[in-house]
């Protein structure tokens, strides 16, 4: 997180404080901005079992927090509604100091919120190295000098070789991989990879770099 948003959010955090002092009011879900989408399987679905909302719901009634199983339940139950993300049930429950043993932090709160905000999607694939990445290197003309004789060879059969054992990218870490540095520093694109376009390249990294 930059220092920029971390700064917004312990402000915001405090304000939240200051004006509220019944109920802590959810947090603008824009004060943490992840370069990419809120992902439910690592980000949301962990927060439910962290707080203990798992002590109670595991089945019995809905929804069923259980690891694998949280999101058909939300759906199920209706519990989100992404046209009006703030008065989803979910959050309106949250935001009554339901039943919580550990309260929720105002990061988690704002973690849901842009989830629901981002469409509530549920697990999400993993990127295709093959199918999604490697292509864009083409398509954005990287390939015109990196196609052999300058590292990292970016050519479609080349591009992961390449990347991998130059340590262009290293795995789970997109801030500190080469290949993103250059991308974020506008290196030498003729048209430039498009937001989602490095989203996709970011994801691809934090998920591993698969050859897949
Ligand atoms: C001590 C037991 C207990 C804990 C812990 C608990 N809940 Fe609940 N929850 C209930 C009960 C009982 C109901 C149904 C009655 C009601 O709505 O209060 C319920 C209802 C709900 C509903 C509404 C379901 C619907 O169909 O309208 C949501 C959403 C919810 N809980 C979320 C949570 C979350 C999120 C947590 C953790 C932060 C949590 N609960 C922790 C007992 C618990
Ligand atoms: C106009 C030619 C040109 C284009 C187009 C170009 N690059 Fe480069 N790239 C270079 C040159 C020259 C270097 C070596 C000098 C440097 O590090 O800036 C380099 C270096 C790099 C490096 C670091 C290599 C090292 O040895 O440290 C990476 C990573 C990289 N480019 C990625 C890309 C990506 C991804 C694209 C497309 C989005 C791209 N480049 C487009 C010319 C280009």
């Amino acid at each position: 997180m930059k220092i920029k948003q971390l700064t917004a959010l312990v402000f915001g955090v405090l304000l939240t404080g200051l004006v509220s002092c019944e109920y802590q009011t959810i947090v603008p879900y824009d004060v943490i901005v992840p370069e990419t989408p809120v992902d439910f399987s690592t980000q949301i679905e962990p927060i439910f079992t962290q707080l203990d909302c798992v002590s109670c719901h595991t089945g019995s009634f809905e929804p069923n927090f259980t690891v694998g199983k949280a999101y058909a339940s939300l759906v199920s139950k209706n519990l989100f509604d992404t046209a009006n993300p703030s008065n989803s049930k979910l959050i309106l429950q949250i935001n009554s100091g339901h039943n919580t043993t550990v309260n929720m932090t105002a990061v988690q709160k704002a973690l849901i919120l842009r989830w629901i905000t981002e469409g509530a999607k549920g697990v999400v694939p993993p990127v295709s190295f093959k199918t999604e990445v490697e292509p864009l290197f083409a398509a954005v003309g990287c390939v015109q000098c990196h196609s052999g004789s300058q590292i990292p060879d970016l050519r479609v059969g080349k591009a992961f070789a390449s990347l991998t054992s130059n340590n262009f990218v290293i795995a789970n870490n997109s801030d500190g991989s080469k290949l993103i540095q250059y991308i974020k520093a506008g290196h030498n694109t003729a048209p430039s990879l498009t937001a989602a376009q490095k989203a996709l390249i970011t994801k691809w990294i934090m998920e591993g770099i698969k050859n897949n």
